[in-house]
């Protein structure tokens, strides 16, 4: 007789586990965000943070764009038409993401910025490389890879979740005239940062979160259910490391630690549960 899948009962069971392995790290995320605009800033802080970030959104668009032809492929077969467009709508995300992005950098600098530059920092692209200047990206890449090659399968499918890293950086800087905050442009940038962030936040919403119910019916049982919550919890914990590189180290390494051990630390006020399957922005 073939094994039942899983009940509505413990399919929410394993949502609710999935859901609450990287929540630390993610508040931990805001926490870099909050610190970095609470603490003066110059232009040229801004525009480090930008440059890493807009290198992120581009090296993501390549690597989405490769990916395309071949679910075009096999489109009506292995991909559904609603999984194409779905992916075909992520690249014109990440593509917005980087466009937002990129507006601002050229609007601080007063040039644009240099495509090249930014794909040789990514850490996003395809061919995933680190960079000498970025140890915490790089560490990143490294461990990402090595969950990919440990876990097969299992980790592609739970590594879903963490795209974006819960939007949480997303989250905060779309508030971050809510917040303490110093300004060299009369609050001009941090509207034009808020705005931005608030558009990404909802797609990134649509890139991680929302495949959470996926990713627990992928999961045949509570060996699985365990390793891909420490496959969560690894990435989670190598990302928030990357995060406070991107935004010039906010946060020590005695609250880097504290946040591991979950001292202080509040999840953000986020519905990962509830998500609609299209970005209000792209719908
Ligand atoms: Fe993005
Ligand atoms: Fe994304």
């Amino acid at each position: 007789m073939a094994k039942a899948g899983p009940d509505a009962r413990q399919l929410d069971e394993r949502i609710a586990v999935l859901e609450a392995a990287p929540l630390r790290w993610w508040a931990g995320e805001a926490e870099v965000v909050r610190t970095y605009f609470s603490n003066p800033r110059t232009r040229e802080d801004d525009l480090h943070w930008l440059k890493l970030q807009a290198a992120r959104e581009l090296g993501t668009v390549e690597r989405l764009l490769q990916a395309l032809p071949g679910d075009l492929a096999g489109i009506e077969a292995a991909v559904s038409r609603g999984s194409f467009e779905a992916s075909a709508r992520s690249v014109y995300e990440e593509a917005r993401h980087y466009r937002l992005l990129a507006d601002i950098m050229e609007r601080i600098a007063g040039e644009r910025p240099d495509p090249r530059e930014l794909m040789a920092l990514s850490g996003c692209q395809r061919e995933r490389r680190g960079h000498p200047d970025l140890p915490a990206m790089t560490a990143e890449v490294e461990a990402t890879r090595r969950l990919q090659e440990t876990y097969g399968e299992l980790a592609e499918v739970a590594l879903g979740f963490s795209e974006g890293a819960g939007a949480a950086i997303f989250y905060v800087g779309n508030r971050i005239l809510e917040l303490p905050y110093t300004s060299y442009s009369g609050g001009a940038v941090e509207r034009a940062i808020a705005e931005a962030m608030g558009i990404i936040f909802h797609d990134e919403m649509r890139h991680g979160p929302v495949h959470i119910p996926r990713i627990a019916e992928a999961i045949r049982d509570d060996d699985d259910l365990e390793t891909a919550r420490r496959i969560i919890t690894e990435k989670a914990m190598v990302h928030l490391r990357l995060r406070n590189e991107t935004f010039g180290y906010p946060l020590t390494e005695v609250r880097m630690a504290e946040i591991d051990a979950g001292v202080r630390v509040e999840p953000l006020p986020v519905d990962y549960r509830n998500i609609t399957p299209v970005s209000p922005y792209s719908a």
